[in-house]
């Protein structure tokens, strides 16, 4: 054997010898090393399943799904036939295409119940948790998403989804502005639906600026897909007790929610505010520097080089205030970038702008309140929780997720009745 590591277990002194597949050893070949485990709490080196989804290199800054370079995927395709992609693993002839778009289309509509649901949370409910809930609920109103061994019903559940999130996510914000719900209208497009349920007031029809309708589509694409993150995880995780989709992906959402994961957008929007000026930009930075805070929006756990879904927002941002008018924040960005990637404090430590850096701008300049941007980020990530979701449970080698722990606690202890503590 070459591809092999030999391991000497200095309490015994034996040598064991373990393959080497794909840069990886099985973490279960080193139990005959003396019942030994690995511990890596967040997974930071340990690989959970074999994915042909989604290939990222940090260190070149290269994202690809399905082998596609996002840079010509949010180019040249749309929103649903990148789902198509991820989901089948190659890109739609127009026949296809068609028919996963007319697929998708026909579902667009919530059941008048989901409806009520929703009203019935409190006005100032955030709206991640209103779509958290609404698509756990769904579940319920298909039962027969269980059977998730028959590929048919599989393909049922998944155009669902990916039908109902965007009327899910314009219902929870409708709520939170106390204004009607717009049903969908399945004569536009996926992202023209999306803002004419958003946006829609008296007019009969509501025509959505193209600029913008293109924008969204971008910023879908660019969200589509990113491996074995948190919420990708979260998903697997929870299917991997082979579950019904729906709740899987609900626990994806939640994932999403926190602000470790979706909320970084945010934060990016808060820290120009406060910077308020580019007169300001210099002594922000030696406060970062000094280690007081970060600069929100730069660095990445995976990403050593430009994050390639920065640049295509970067560019997405000029489109966008074309259309609305220039967010005086951007001013601010741009300075701030400038200035970060020319400081040796950033350069050595390799920390360059991010997916959220830009996208916050974007979302405000599109009108959207900060507690949509998790919303937007969970719409456009559906179809890769999807995708990840049916690789798993079509993968013979998946088990039921159920990590070991290092027990610390007491042992053996005798119980005290209550009147002797
Ligand atoms: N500003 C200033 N310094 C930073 C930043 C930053 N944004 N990010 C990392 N550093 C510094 C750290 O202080 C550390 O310096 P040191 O070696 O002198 O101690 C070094 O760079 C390495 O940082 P780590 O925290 O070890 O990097 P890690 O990979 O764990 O963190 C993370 C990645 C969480 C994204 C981090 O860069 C960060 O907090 N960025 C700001 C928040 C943000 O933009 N998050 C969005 C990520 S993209 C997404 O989730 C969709």
């Amino acid at each position: 054997m070459t591809d092999s590591l030999t391991i000497r277990d200095n309490r015994t002194g034996e040598e064991h010898e373990i393959e080497i597949v794909d840069g990886t050893i099985r973490a279960a070949d080193l139990k005959k090393v003396g019942g030994l485990a690995t511990y890596d709490p967040g997974f930071v080196n340990t690989a959970s399943c074999r994915s042909a989804i989604t290939y990222i290199d940090g260190e070149q800054g290269i994202l690809e799904y399905r082998g596609y370079p996002i840079e010509q995927l949010a180019e040249q395709s749309s929103f649903l036939e990148v789902c198509y992609l991820l989901l089948n693993g190659e890109l739609p002839t127009s026949d296809q295409l068609a028919q996963w778009t007319h697929d998708v289309t026909h579902h667009t509509f919530l059941h008048e119940n989901i409806k009520s649901l929703m009203t019935g949370f409190r006005y100032d409910a955030h709206p991640m948790g209103m779509m958290m809930s609404s698509v756990s609920a769904l579940s319920t109103f298909y039962p027969h998403a269980s059977d998730i061994s028959d590929p048919e019903n599989r393909y049922l559940q998944i155009t669902r989804m990916i039908a109902k999130m965007p009327t899910i996510g314009a219902f929870a914000y409708r709520h939170s502005q106390g204004k009607p719900y717009i049903y969908p209208d399945n004569e536009l497009s996926y992202c023209a639906n999306f803002l004419s349920m958003l946006f829609k007031m008296s007019e009969r029809d509501y025509a959505a600026d193209e600029r913008l309708v293109k924008a969204l589509e971008v910023l879908f694409i660019l969200h589509a897909d990113h491996e074995q993150n948190c919420s990708a995880n979260a998903v697997r995780s929870v299917g991997s007790s082979q579950v019904d989709p729906y709740s899987a992906v609900a626990a994806g959402i939640g994932a999403l929610y926190g602000p470790l994961h979706g909320g970084a957008n945010e934060a990016v929007l808060k820290m120009l505010r406060r910077i308020g000026s580019t007169d300001n930009i210099p002594s922000f930075i030696e406060g970062v520097k000094a280690g007081n805070e970060r600069l929100m929006g730069f660095g990445h756990r995976v990403y050593k080089n430009y994050d390639p879904r920065a640049t295509i927002i970067k560019k997405a941002t000029e489109d966008v205030f074309e259309v609305t008018g220039v967010n005086p924040l951007l001013e601010i960005a741009q300075e701030l970038e400038k200035i970060a990637l020319e400081d040796e404090y950033f350069v050595s430590r390799k920390l360059y702008p991010n997916v959220d850096f830009y996208s916050g701008l974007i979302y405000e300049a599109l009108e959207f309140p900060p507690e949509m941007f998790t919303v937007l980020f969970a719409i456009g990530r559906t179809p890769g929780w999807l995708a990840q979701w049916q690789e798993l449970v079509t993968d013979k080698e998946q088990k039921i997720a159920r990590p070991k722990q290092i027990y610390t606690g007491e042992r053996q202890r005798e119980f005290v009745p209550i009147d002797q503590r």
